[in-house]
């Protein structure tokens, strides 16, 4: 997966250019910084994001350097992302199909990530402090390291380890538990020395407009657990966000009662 990205990117720029958009309605959406026009500062970072689920885009449709990994790794994701959502269940002391029968898998965006090595690191980020809009994200990272969470009010180091995935906790995973399970804070360093692949797998169905609404599971609340949380839909939340930019502040503060 991460030899794909990486020839995605190393094509000439004249075929990148075909997938080149800010609208996120199409299959393919390859661009520098999603809030390029609404953050307040920009990224050492070019992304290309692919919508794997509810509906994929034709096999065709997906950069021809990358397809067929594209296709077998969302496939993998998604099993992982199922058994990791009955784990989640049963963690709740729910039944453990709960949130897979809410459709928190129905919707899987894979972003790919390119992080060229940056000649004036101490400037930059490659990508800005945010919590991820998805219930939760499965990360693929390469050798070269960057990733950061906060633990204990301190940024610390996420270590690449080879052949292993990072599981983030998101917003919309945080809502719907109304804090039994935190998404994290974390932010990605630039690197002086090289460039930096990543594989972003977010379970989230992003701008899709399919009207479900999510907010704190009635099971997880009572007299002295009142829901902390408005409800929403997934496409409020990605809109939200995406008018937002990252700017360091907790996108989920605005959908607190
Ligand atoms: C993200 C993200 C981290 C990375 O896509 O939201 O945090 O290592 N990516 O690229
Ligand atoms: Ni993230």
């Amino acid at each position: 997966m991460k030899e794909g990205v990486r020839r995605f990117y190393e094509q000439d720029t004249e075929i990148k250019k075909e997938f080149y958009t800010r609208d996120h309605m199409k299959p393919v959406v390859y661009n520098t910084n999603f809030d390029f026009y609404s953050a307040p500062t920009t990224n050492w970072r070019d992304t290309f994001m692919c919508s794997m689920a509810p509906n994929p885009p034709k096999s065709k449709q997906l950069p021809a350097p990358c397809r067929d990994i594209l296709e077998e790794y969302s496939k993998q994701v998604m099993e992982l992302g199922i058994s990791l959502f009955d784990l989640l269940s049963e963690a709740l002391g729910l039944n453990p199909k709960y949130l897979n029968g809410i459709d928190c898998a129905e919707g899987l965006q894979v972003l790919c990530h390119y992080y060229p090595a940056c000649p004036q690191p101490e400037l930059t980020l490659g990508t800005t402090q945010h919590a991820d809009n998805s219930f939760p994200t499965v990360l693929l990272q390469d050798h070269i390291g960057g990733l950061q969470v906060v633990h204990q009010d301190k940024w610390t180091d996420i270590p690449p380890v080879p052949g292993a995935l990072v599981v983030n906790v998101g917003d919309l995973l945080q809502l719907i538990t109304n804090d039994r399970f935190k998404s994290v804070e974390h932010r990605v360093l630039a690197s002086l020395t090289g460039l930096r692949v990543s594989v972003a797998s977010f379970f989230c169905t992003g701008f899709q407009p399919t009207g479900k609404v999510y907010e704190p599971i009635k099971k997880l609340l009572s007299k002295d657990t009142p829901p902390k949380y408005k409800e929403t839909t997934v496409r409020d939340y990605s809109v939200y966000l995406q008018e937002k930019g990252l700017d360091g502040t907790f996108v989920l503060l605005h959908f607190r009662i």
